[in-house]
């Protein structure tokens, strides 16, 4: 099966990990901060703190984000659900916002609305989500003027577009999870994502304020700063000065972490190639007007966690249509050895969601996207041959649908 997503371990990253295993450190050493500061090289952010899974992170940088009982947040319609519990988590209400159906961002108006409509019921959202779906990035700009028209805090959802870069409207060229438009950003480092550590997250910032506050709630809300102790009773002495959790990472996967980190450069033009090859192929193809490409917005250099078809609804066509043309190309690839997925469920749809009452608004744009969205093989160990392969695998399947 040539699977829609997997790692590159190489035989260095496997030297690294037995190395630490001979070490004095499994957990709580030295490989921590390495990784961390090769998180803040990759993304030019300050400060990183790294965790045990990307959902911890999203939880914590709502709770850096002063997020609780009786607070909103927002986040787009089309993520993993993580992007909204880590909201919930925190004990705050996750409101979903509808998307672009080309890019699968976050609408801007429909952004505005939700954050408008919010503002008059007297409970305007203290945190927005942009997730950057796919390995491109969301419109970041736009999302924290909107932001901060309400002082809301925004934290990027980055862990699909580690290595992708954006342009500002004055031009200039930034990183993916740099912080200069969000507060804070979340880092992935499950096996599909860029690079791994099996599981593990981060958060990274500017903001130094930010930064302690991760730092004390991913241990338990313990300090040893000394000017934040009540009293010292020895070198051994601590405080717990809120509720922490154990959202750890271990200097294993650390050393895996700062392998694998290394190797960014490599792994993302890689994805770019493979994409390349994809789009070329597809746009040649005679079955071409079948599919729409997902856009990648202009200024924005995709990283490529993702990459994903669209199939192009036809004149008279429903959505249970596409879905059932959708459902037909899934079962067809698998027959030939080719598993494709599906990114994502509308988290509106989502029955836990939809009985909290959390998914009450308007999302043509999600369900359009959904019905029609498949996401290929890809990831940096795939060679050439695999993509032809794909392509052709799509065409043969197309021909024979509806
Ligand atoms: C957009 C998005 N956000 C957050 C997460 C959560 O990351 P993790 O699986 O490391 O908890 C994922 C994981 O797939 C994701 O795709």
């Amino acid at each position: 099966m040539l699977p829609y997503g997997r790692q590159l371990i190489e035989e260095d990253d496997i030297a690294a990990v037995v190395t630490q295993l001979r070490s004095d450190w499994l957990t709580q050493g030295p490989m921590v901060a390495k990784f961390e500061e090769a998180l803040c090289g990759l993304t030019g952010a300050k400060y990183a703190v790294a965790v045990s899974s990307g959902t911890a992170a999203l939880h914590l940088s709502a709770l850096a984000a002063g997020m609780g009982a009786g607070d909103t947040g927002v986040t787009s319609d089309i993520t993993f659900v993580a992007s909204a519990n880590g909201m919930r988590y925190a004990g705050a209400t996750p409101v979903m916002a509808d998307v672009d159906p080309t890019t699968a961002h976050v609408s801007l108006g429909a952004l505005e609305r939700v954050v408008a409509k919010l503002k008059a019921e007297g409970r305007a959202p203290k945190l927005i989500v942009p997730v950057d779906f796919s390995g491109s990035v969301a419109d970041l700009e736009a999302v924290r003027a909107i932001a901060d028209s309400v002082k809301a805090t925004v934290v990027e959802d980055a862990a699909h577009s580690l290595g992708a870069t954006y342009t500002t409207k004055t031009g200039a060229v930034l990183k993916a999870a740099s912080c200069q438009h969000a507060h804070m950003a979340i880092l992935s480092f499950h096996p599909v994502k860029h690079i791994t550590t099996g599981e593990g997250g981060a958060i990274v910032t500017n903001d130094e304020g930010a930064y302690k506050t991760l730092l004390e709630l991913r241990t338990h809300g313990i300090t040893k700063d000394p000017a934040k102790l009540t009293r010292v009773d020895g070198p051994w002495y601590y405080e717990q000065h809120s509720l922490g959790y154990h959202y750890r990472i271990t200097d294993l996967q650390c050393a895996l972490g700062v392998s694998q980190a290394a190797k960014l450069e490599r792994f993302v033009a890689r994805r770019r190639q493979i994409a390349a090859l994809y789009d070329a192929q597809f746009a040649k193809a005679p079955f071409a007007a079948w599919l729409t490409p997902l856009a990648v917005p202009r200024g924005v250099t995709s990283a490529y966690h993702l990459y994903v078809i669209r199939l192009t609804q036809r004149a008279g066509e429903s959505l249970t249509d596409v879905a059932a043309r959708r459902r037909f190309l899934y079962d067809g690839l698998r027959e030939r050895q080719i598993a494709p997925q599906v990114h994502y469920i509308p988290v509106h749809q989502q029955p836990d969601f939809a009985r909290a009452g959390l998914s009450a608004g308007e999302f043509s744009g999600a369900d359009a996207y959904y019905a029609g969205c498949l996401s290929l093989p890809m990831f940096p160990g795939m060679v050439d041959g695999d993509v032809a392969r794909v392509v052709e695998a799509v065409g043969e399947v197309l021909s024979k649908a509806k």
